[in-house]
C-alpha cells in the first residue's frame, strides 16, 4: 500500500499555489493548476538542482507562419532554477531531452489534498 501523506485541506492550497512537502531526501513539490493537482520530487535529474524553487512556464512550439512561435498550456511546465531545464509537471517529462522528475499522484478525500506514495 502506498504511504500517504496529508498535504493540506484544499481551501489552504488554491489553484494558482504550491506547496513543498518534507518527505523522503529533498521534499516533494505539490502544485495547484486551476484545480489539477500535481507532484513531483524536488529533486532536477540533470544535475540535482532544487526543482520546486523553479519558475512555472508553458509550452513554446513552431507556430503555422514561417519563424513564429505559439506559447501554450500556460504553468503546465517547470523551469529548473540550476540551468533552466523544463519539465511537464504531470509526466515529470523533460520538454528537451530523455529524462524525466519522479512524480507523484495526488487525491483529495474528505476535503484533504493528499500525496501517495513519497
Ligand atoms: S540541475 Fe536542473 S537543469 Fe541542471
Amino acid at each position: 500500500m502506498k504511504s500517504r501523506t496529508v498535504v493540506a485541506r484544499v481551501d489552504e492550497l488554491p489553484p494558482g499555489s504550491m506547496t513543498v512537502v518534507p518527505v523522503g531526501k529533498f521534499g516533494v513539490g505539490v502544485y495547484n493548476i486551476d484545480g489539477t493537482y500535481s507532484a513531483i520530487a524536488n529533486y532536477c535529474p540533470h544535475r540535482g538542482g532544487p526543482m520546486c524553487v523553479g519558475q512555472l512556464t508553458g509550452e513554446t512550439t513552431a507556430g503555422a507562419a514561417p519563424y513564429s512561435q505559439v506559447f501554450s498550456r500556460q504553468n503546465e511546465f517547470i523551469k529548473c532554477p540550476w540551468h533552466g531545464w523544463e519539465f511537464e509537471l504531470a509526466s515529470g517529462q523533460a520538454a528537451a531531452a530523455n529524462v524525466r522528475v519522479r512524480t507523484y499522484e495526488v487525491v483529495v478525500e474528505d476535503g484533504d489534498v493528499i500525496l501517495l506514495g513519497a
